[in-house]
């Protein structure tokens, strides 16, 4: 039967690739509406838990999961060869990018590589990772064609970026618009009325390589506005001007301003790894994007930025940062979420260590934070998260909040910590003792 009745009755089989922070939420989504859903994954501790109706992912509970298990909406398997059976097909894997910052495409091309064999007439395949402009067409259409279908003829292909924001209490994959480009227009308005069953608005564009250049552009919106506040707050230290007050001051404008935040640095999957995606595709047309690179090493220099403030904030005390014991506050990649991939705690740390310091840690959702990397700190270390006692606060020379998690009491933190340095503001609802805080972006106590 044709694919859009299916998915009108919600009929249509719907196999999600890779069950991560962007896949499970979108099974899950599907199977609530009552979609037959698989979910695909090669980690197989992954597909376990699912079976055992278990959630690894923040923003999915174990309830939601172990519904759906039970209704028979959902189950998940470890075997591609489930790929034969399903109508539409979603690629949610991992797109990171090497340690030289190139794209590493190469859980896309297994994916797709898992699906060629498979692939059967009338199919759907969504990619969904994020990635440069004419990844769906130069890259996953030639493998899925080794089958000796035709895209756009015998099975349809379309790029939807994920707008997934770990964290979010607001907005999900429920109420969030999802942009869609497909290789013809019949498999644009196919992704289109797979993705309306979930989302308020689909929005199409010309081709796939508008719809991965649309997800890129939102990024590096990101990451280049993130970065010249944090140089502006560097600037406002020496200025002896609070960037704080300024941004708040700045918000009162209601056209024309956004407001961003400085802080550690970025991290997470998507902002500091998105625009190399980019940059590495430009060169191919002679274009070189120095907007990305001068972002990147606004960005990438904050980490360095708080390791010169704590040793003033350790200057100030008369001590010195070699021996000095740190406890870092926060190392999940933005406050509230379970996620510590490119955390910038990760390089605090380590730079924290290269130095002498005795580092040590806590954050409420994350046990173990594993830190080293060839050029920073050679020895490679896993940390284990230390629980926050008085007695713990007491023996610092210096508290770091790097992720402002909105868990902690910060009028606690300031009263038994000796001194605290502040990345992002937290403390800005503390009134006592403010003289021991030292803030990113705002003029230092007097000494
Ligand atoms: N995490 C976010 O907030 C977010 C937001 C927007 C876009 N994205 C993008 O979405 C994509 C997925 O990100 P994520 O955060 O969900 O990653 P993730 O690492 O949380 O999950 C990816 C999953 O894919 C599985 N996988 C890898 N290769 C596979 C294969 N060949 N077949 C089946 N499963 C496979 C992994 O085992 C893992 O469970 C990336 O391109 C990312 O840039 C992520």
């Amino acid at each position: 039967m044709d694919l859009e009745p299916r998915i009108q009755r919600k009929e249509a089989r719907i196999c999600v690739m890779g069950l991560g922070y962007v896949g499970l939420p979108l099974a899950i989504q599907f199977a609530r509406l009552g979609f037959p859903v698989t979910g695909l994954d090669v980690n197989e501790e992954r597909v376990a838990a699912i079976d055992r109706g278990e959630s690894y992912i923040q923003d999915v509970s174990t309830a939601e999961v172990a519904q759906v298990v039970e209704e028979g909406t959902f189950h998940a398997t470890a075997d591609p060869d489930v790929l034969k059976k399903m109508d539409v097909i979603f690629i949610c894997v991992p797109t990171p990018f090497t340690k030289t910052k190139t794209p590493d495409l190469s859980y896309v091309v297994a994916a797709s590589e898992a699906i060629a064999p498979c692939l059967t007439p009338g199919q759907l395949i969504i990619l969904q990772s994020t990635t440069y402009p004419g990844t769906t067409e130069e890259d996953v259409l030639p493998i899925l064609e080794t089958s000796g279908l035709e895209a756009g003829r015998d099975f349809h292909l379309a790029f939807s970026p994920e707008r997934t924001n770990p964290g979010d209490s607001k907005f999900n994959v429920a109420n969030t618009p999802k942009v869609v480009g497909g290789l013809s227009p019949r498999c644009a308005e196919l992704a289109k009325l797979v993705l309306e069953q979930l989302m308020p608005e689909v929005h199409i564009v010309s081709s796939p390589r508008a719809a991965e250049l649309t997800k890129l552009l939102e990024n590096i919106f990101r990451s280049v506005n993130i970065a010249l506040i944090n140089e502006l707050a560097k600037l406002s230290e020496r200025m002896d001007i609070d960037i704080w007050e300024v941004i708040e001051a700045a918000s009162t404008k209601p056209f024309g301003f956004m407001p961003f935040y400085p802080g550690p640095g970025v991290g997470g999957h998507c902002v500091p790894v998105d625009p190399y995606y980019l940059f590495w595709k430009s060169r191919e047309y002679d274009f070189y994007l120095r907007f990305i690179e001068l972002a990147a090493e606004l960005n990438q220099g904050m980490p360095y930025h708080v390791l010169a403030k704590i040793t003033e904030a350790l200057n100030a005390a008369g001590k010195t940062l070699r021996q000095a014991r740190v406890l870092v506050l926060g190392v999940s990649f933005k406050p509230d979420v379970d996620d510590a991939r490119n955390s910038p705690a990760q390089r605090v740390i380590e730079l924290l260590l290269s130095s002498g310091a005795r580092v040590s840690y806590n954050d409420p959702r994350i046990a173990q934070f594993t830190v080293g990397r060839d050029v920073f700190y050679r020895d490679a270390q896993t940390l284990t998260s230390i629980p926050l006692t008085e007695e713990l606060m007491e023996i610092q020379d210096c508290v770091v909040i790097v992720a402002g998690h909105k868990s902690y009491d910060y009028d606690w933190i300031v009263t038994h910590a000796p001194l605290v340095v502040d990345t992002m503001n937290a403390t800005r609802g503390v009134k006592a003792n403010r003289e021991k805080i030292f803030r990113v972006g705002a003029p230092s106590p007097p000494l």
